[in-house]
């Protein structure tokens, strides 16, 4: 019996623990994906482009990224649809004491295209945000695009669609892992 007991408190003590909330389908908190170590690699690079931004990061998954910008730039909000592994990431990341870490680091909830999730942020950060990042957020096209050529031109003609110009930085296109990777900037048209 007590052993049962045990188990059963294991179990409930397993349910609510972070890698169980990041359990959802795309893996969310449980894995850092190539594109971020590309994207990271690139801004500790040239880490002079984030001084005096406020940055906004889109599906930052374990949010690796938004918190190595943190270290630059003044604000930095993380987002993704699931934002709790974001939030106990910072609350971690503020008990380490890290005397580099300068940024207002806050995470919310995003899910793309949400009117409600985006009128909230909007109205907590009215003044809007310099820069826009993200790594590994269009990874779903890989299913549908059998080259990398195919890709990339079908994401650039969506970006025009929406009035923005996506342009390739020169340089990036490297590999990690077993996968090729680049960056692309993009900008209002
Ligand atoms: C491939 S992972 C990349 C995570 C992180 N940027 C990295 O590179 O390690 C994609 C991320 O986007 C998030 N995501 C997927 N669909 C989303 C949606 N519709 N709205 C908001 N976030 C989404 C996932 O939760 C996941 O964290």
């Amino acid at each position: 019996m007590e052993s049962t007991n045990n188990n059963q408190k294991a179990a409930e003590d397993e349910s609510t623990s972070p890698k169980e909330q990041a359990a959802d389908f795309d893996l969310t908190g449980q894995l850092v994906w190539p594109g971020a170590l590309l994207l990271n690699d690139y801004l500790a690079k040239n880490a002079e482009m984030l001084q005096g931004c406020s940055i906004i990061e889109l599906g930052s998954g374990v949010g690796v990224t938004g918190i190595l910008c943190s270290r630059f730039c003044p604000q930095l909000l993380l987002t993704d649809h699931n934002d709790e592994i974001l939030k106990k990431n910072i609350e971690l990341c503020a008990s380490s004491e890290n005397p580099n870490c300068c940024a207002e680091l806050a995470a919310e909830k995003l899910e793309w295209g949400n009117s409600d999730h985006i009128d909230q942020i909007l109205q907590r950060y009215s003044r809007g945000f310099d820069l826009i990042l993200g790594a590994d957020i269009y990874i779903l096209l890989l299913r549908i695009c059998p080259t990398r050529v195919i890709m990339d031109s079908l994401i650039m003609k969506q970006a025009a669609e929406h009035g923005m110009r996506m342009v390739e930085v020169t340089g990036t296109r490297s590999v990690v892992g077993n996968l090729e990777g680049v960056i692309f900037e993009v900008a209002l048209q």
